[in-house]
């Protein structure tokens, strides 16, 4: 029998529209005319915001851009787009990037509605979000899913972990979903974004709060991703891969957001934090060590399906998914543990790490219920 679920997901998603068409269309839906852009010094140089700020300025819009969001955005990224918003007197912002452009928009959206500091709002004792300033999505990315979340991740320098704020109100008003917009990422972070996106939808997919809607959509993002990451990591300027993989990323965001993600993303979370790693390359680290800890405690109905996903035939074991997903891995040149010298792990506290992998919410959502002796399991297994 299904059990008790909900569902909502606001985004407005506009796709086969080039973002200097869509962008300004849902501009002016919001009746705004003063505009806020939020961007990476990376993407900067790419040209891309300034294109998107003569698109708005032709539309009659008047445009300032924040472009030094961090790679892993920060109460100060936040306080900075905000103080260009509040200086501008900004009616809507439109965030281009990755996640960390859209997470610092997206937080930046919730604090000029409701006032207060970013801390303030974070997780237990928090308080209630009572509405956003409008904000619209253009991800360059095929990964993150944030474009279709209400969770921002934000760390604050003056905390020793990253934390987030999410609320049903803090949904981007739209997302414009051009797969043009990814052509330029490099193989290695084609590779790790999209593993990510793989990651929320096998997450959600196995978790314990799972329901008819999010399966649908994580099943198609897993299949898209099994068809397609391969053919976008080696050949950047394949569309059609492309595209396949920003609907990956897309169903794959939806499918986290509504139904949780679990250990991969528990562990990454104590992993980023020390090494400061990209966050994709520490899931693909530890997905297929997860994978093996999990998949006992995975349904054999959806254990079944995975593997016919990944290409295995029906009479395949659980050894063989575990194995099956470390190639895919494997096969996007990205690393499958700690052993082949991505980051020194001289003088490492494991346990600290595994203690606060058991602080992050996700661990509850896993399909196996873990404890932090079972942390320090899955990270001695990342460094054999
Ligand atoms: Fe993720």
């Amino acid at each position: 029998m299904i059990g008790a679920f909900a569902f909502k997901m606001p985004t407005r998603l506009v796709w086969g529209s080039p973002m200097n068409d869509a962008v300004p269309m849902e501009v002016a839906a919001l009746g705004a005319t003063r505009v806020l852009v939020v961007t990476d010094p990376g993407l900067a140089a790419t040209g891309l915001p300034d294109d998107l700020r003569e698109a708005l300025e032709e539309a009659d819009a008047t445009v300032e851009v924040y472009d030094q969001v961090s790679g892993n955005p920060t109460t100060e990224d936040v306080a900075g787009a905000r103080s260009v918003a509040e200086d501008s007197d900004c009616e809507a912002i439109v965030a281009i990037g990755g996640g960390s452009p859209i997470d610092t928009a997206k937080a930046t959206a919730m604090l000029l509605a409701n006032g207060g500091e970013f801390s303030d709002y974070q997780w237990e004792g928090r308080p209630i979000v009572h509405r956003s300033h409008p904000f619209v999505a253009v991800p360059t990315t095929a990964g993150t899913g944030s474009e279709v979340s209400k969770v921002a991740v934000i760390s604050d320098p003056s905390q020793p972990f990253k934390k987030g704020v999410l609320s049903p109100l803090m949904f981007a008003h739209a997302a414009i979903l051009d797969p043009a917009l990814t052509v330029g990422l490099p193989p290695h972070l084609t590779a790790a974004t999209g593993i990510d996106a793989f990651i929320h939808a096998l997450e959600a997919y196995t978790g314990k709060r799972t329901n008819p809607l999010s399966d649908l959509l994580a099943l198609e993002s897993m299949r898209l991703a099994f068809s397609s990451l391969e053919a976008a990591t080696a050949d950047g300027s394949d569309l059609d891969a492309r595209g396949d993989m920003m609907l990956a990323a897309v169903y794959g965001g939806i499918a986290m957001d509504q139904a949780g993600l679990g250990l991969v993303h528990a562990l990454s979370g104590g992993i980023c934090s020390h090494f400061h790693l990209h966050h994709g390359l520490a899931n693909a680290m530890i997905l297929p060590h997860a994978m093996e800890f999990n998949v006992s405690a995975i349904a054999a109905e959806r254990c079944h399906t995975i593997k016919t996903l990944a290409g295995l035939g029906a009479s395949a074991g659980s050894g063989e998914l575990v194995e099956a997903i470390a190639d895919f891995v494997r096969r996007l040149d990205l690393p499958v543990g700690f052993d082949d010298g991505v980051v020194s792990i001289a003088g490492v506290d494991w346990d600290e790490i595994a203690e606060e992998s058991m602080r992050m919410v996700m661990v509850h959502n896993n399909p196996r219920t873990v404890t932090v002796e079972d942390c320090r399991s899955v990270l001695a297994a990342m460094l054999t």
